[in-house]
């Protein structure tokens, strides 16, 4: 049978830890040449692009900062040369610098909300203007696809962290606005709200036996999230097999949206 993704080139930012690096794995599994952005991790993502050729794939890793635009057309340029062009861009490049209110630098501030946010309009953008160049393709019901990693931060505060919250709840509304202003085209955009994921960039919230009993509070499904049931969605969301789904957020998250609080009579 044919793969899912076959003959089309997606492109994974922040793909060499964490949520990219599986989505880029379950792209790929699926038959899409993968186009792996990192910014400082290069071995990393060298790594996972040899990888994937060896299992028979297509794959190049390409280095970038999202909040340059000349590194994201560089990127793009980058995608054109050796796949022609990009059918799928997962804009997912992310990161946290959490403190409190009072101690929160300004610098800290603007690197979140230059990555998360910024980032992805950037990676949108640029998405958007060569799905228009190069105009339709016998691969997909779309002209392209676009998913934006989102969180579940994207609706619920996090005391501590009111820079990342900002940028993931800044996504929702610029996801939503995006996707109504080119769905004429065909063009699909979607985001992924994951819960707690097991990812270097909240370990200490799984790795001790303290931490993850607390955390497990916080998820109905009474486990914690790996990067596969990420890459399992957004091979969905890529695929013609999501092609109504037109600006909606996919929580993947063991229901930590439903309020566990609540679960015992409040
Ligand atoms: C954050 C993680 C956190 C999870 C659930 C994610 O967006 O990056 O650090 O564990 O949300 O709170």
């Amino acid at each position: 049978m044919e793969k899912l993704l076959a003959n089309q080139v997606a492109l994974i930012t922040g793909a060499s830890s964490g949520i990219g690096y599986g989505v880029a794995q379950a792209l790929a599994a699926a038959g899409a040449a993968v186009v792996l952005n990192y910014h400082s991790h290069a071995e990393a993502a060298e790594k996972l692009a040899e990888e994937i050729r060896h299992a028979g794939g297509a794959a190049l890793a390409v280095q970038a900062n999202v909040s340059d635009p000349s590194q994201i057309e560089q990127m793009f340029d980058a995608c054109r040369a050796e796949f022609g062009t990009v059918d799928i861009v997962v804009a997912n490049s992310g990161m946290q610098k959490d403190s409190a209110i009072a101690d929160m630098t300004l610098d800290d501030w603007q690197a979140v909300i230059a990555t998360n946010l910024t980032g992805q309009f950037l990676t949108a953008q640029a998405a958007v203007k060569e799905f228009r160049r190069r105009g339709s393709r016998p691969v997909s019901k779309a002209l392209g696809k676009i998913i934006c990693m989102s969180s579940v931060h994207e609706i619920i505060p996090w005391a501590g962290h009111v820079n990342y919250a900002a940028s993931k709840g800044g996504i929702q509304m610029f996801m939503k606005s995006l996707a109504q202003e080119v769905a004429p085209e065909r063009i699909r955009v979607n985001s992924i709200a994951p819960g707690a994921i097991r990812t270097p960039i909240n370990k200490s919230a799984w790795d001790s036996d303290a931490a993850l009993k607390k955390l497990l509070e916080l998820i109905p499904y009474g486990r914690v999230g790996n990067v596969e049931d990420i890459g399992n969605a957004a091979v969905w969301l890529a695929s013609d097999q999501s092609d109504y789904v037109v600006g909606t957020t996919l929580f993947v998250d063991g229901g930590m949206t439903l309020y566990p609080g609540f679960a015992d009579n409040g």
